[in-house]
């Protein structure tokens, strides 16, 4: 074959062809050991000097051309590859994120920090005790000595473990564990709030066998009922809102004197007892729903008042109190003589259903662990 002729032959093949794999192919059919071009050096050795000269000038210039050809076109395709991978894996930057869905904290958790925040705000630091502790701090040194009748309130999850002195294990079925523990810990001045899991062996719509309280001990001299009143007024107002009032009714336990129940005025109601709502069927005095006509109340306005359905009464009952009663003082080692103190204590769940207002049909849903309920809060 004419050497042009091959020349326009090898540019053709070269130019149409469209990837590197098989340009190298390619490279090989004309410039490999037996390729088309390789093959013609073979001839050389037949003709006589002059013609040999002429020729091998003639094949040298034809491989130095297809080799430059072929560098071109493999760069050129390089380049395309590049370009299409380019395009494929093209990635936007501005476009915006895709966001690590969020989490936050349990209801009980925030209500615990918001508790908390409150109470060291006006000095009441806290403090941790054990959740599973002896009989004696749970009960015995808060003046319920062993077989007291007392004790069935608080119905508790006794463990196999016994100590010489302070008796079985109990999974702690309050917070109080922590009042006589706080006094052998430190002399008074005392002002601490001791928030911890309690056990009590029950389950069903408004109680969980796990649930927590917390606990409010203050230990000094010259200390008062009018102190305790004024220290949960404070918390009412700073938990609930400047609008609700603390209520003290005269209660008993062992290891307060006088001891009262705390109620809070209620949010919905405003601590009257009724609100207006025409859209639902009165109720009757005892909140059951009545087909005489409601209680009309105020004369001469001409609302129709209801009974509040989450309170009843105008008040919610939020737990016990009392001033620590001198049997306590004696356990923790302090002389009644010298130091008063006020306690008080109740359950967080309870309390944060309260603040927002809740009425929660059933009070498991809390540790059920069912996201669609707990992300509303
Ligand atoms: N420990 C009591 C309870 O569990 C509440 C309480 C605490 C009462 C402190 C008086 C003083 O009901």
């Amino acid at each position: 074959m004419e050497l042009s002729k091959l020349k326009d032959k090898a540019l053709r093949d070269i130019a149409k062809i469209d990837s590197v794999e098989r340009l190298e192919a390619l490279r090989i059919h004309y410039l490999g050991r037996k390729g088309e071009v390789t093959k013609l050096f073979t001839t050389l050795p037949k003709l006589n000097e002059e013609e040999r000269k002429i020729r091998g000038q003639e094949l040298n210039v034809l491989k130095r051309e297809i080799e430059k050809v072929l560098l071109a076109r493999g760069k050129t395709l390089e380049h395309e590859k590049l370009g299409t991978l380019v395009k494929a894996e093209k990635l936007d930057v501005t476009l915006p994120g895709a966001r690590p869905s969020l989490g936050h904290l349990h209801i009980t958790s925030q209500a615990i920090e918001e508790i908390s925040r409150i109470f060291a705000q006006i000095g009441f630091n806290r403090v941790r005790y054990p959740e599973i502790d002896w009989d004696y701090y749970a009960f015995e040194s808060l003046n319920m000595p062993k077989g007291h009748p007392a004790r069935d309130e608080w119905e508790t999850f006794f463990m196999p473990w016994e100590h010489p002195r302070l008796g079985r294990m109990v999974l702690t079925p309050h917070t109080s564990n922590g009042q006589v523990r706080e006094m052998e810990r430190r002399k008074p001045p005392i002002r601490m709030t001791n928030i911890a899991k309690c056990y009590r062996r029950q389950s069903d719509i408004s109680h969980v066998p796990m649930f927590h309280q917390f606990e409010g001990l203050l230990v000094d001299r010259a200390v008062s009922v009018a102190n305790l009143k004024g220290t949960l007024d404070y918390f009412a107002c700073a938990f609930f809102g400047p609008d609700r009032k603390i209520r003290l009714r005269p209660f008993h336990f062992r290891f307060t004197e006088p001891s009262f129940e705390v109620d809070v005025s209620c949010g919905v109601c405003g601590g009257t007892g009724f609100v207006f709502n025409p859209s639902q069927p009165p109720l009757n005095l005892r909140g059951e729903e009545q087909s005489e006509p409601p209680l009309r109340l105020r004369g001469g306005v001409g609302e129709l008042q209801e009974r509040c359905r989450l309170c009843k009464s105008g008040w919610l009952e939020l737990g016990g109190a009392g001033m620590v009663h001198p049997n306590v003082l004696k356990a923790g080692g302090l002389d009644p003589k010298e130091w008063r103190g006020f306690a008080f204590g109740w359950g967080v769940e309870r309390t944060y259903m309260m603040k927002a207002g809740l009425r929660i049909d059933d009070i498991r849903v809390l540790y059920s662990n069912d996201l669609s309920f707990l992300e509303q809060f």
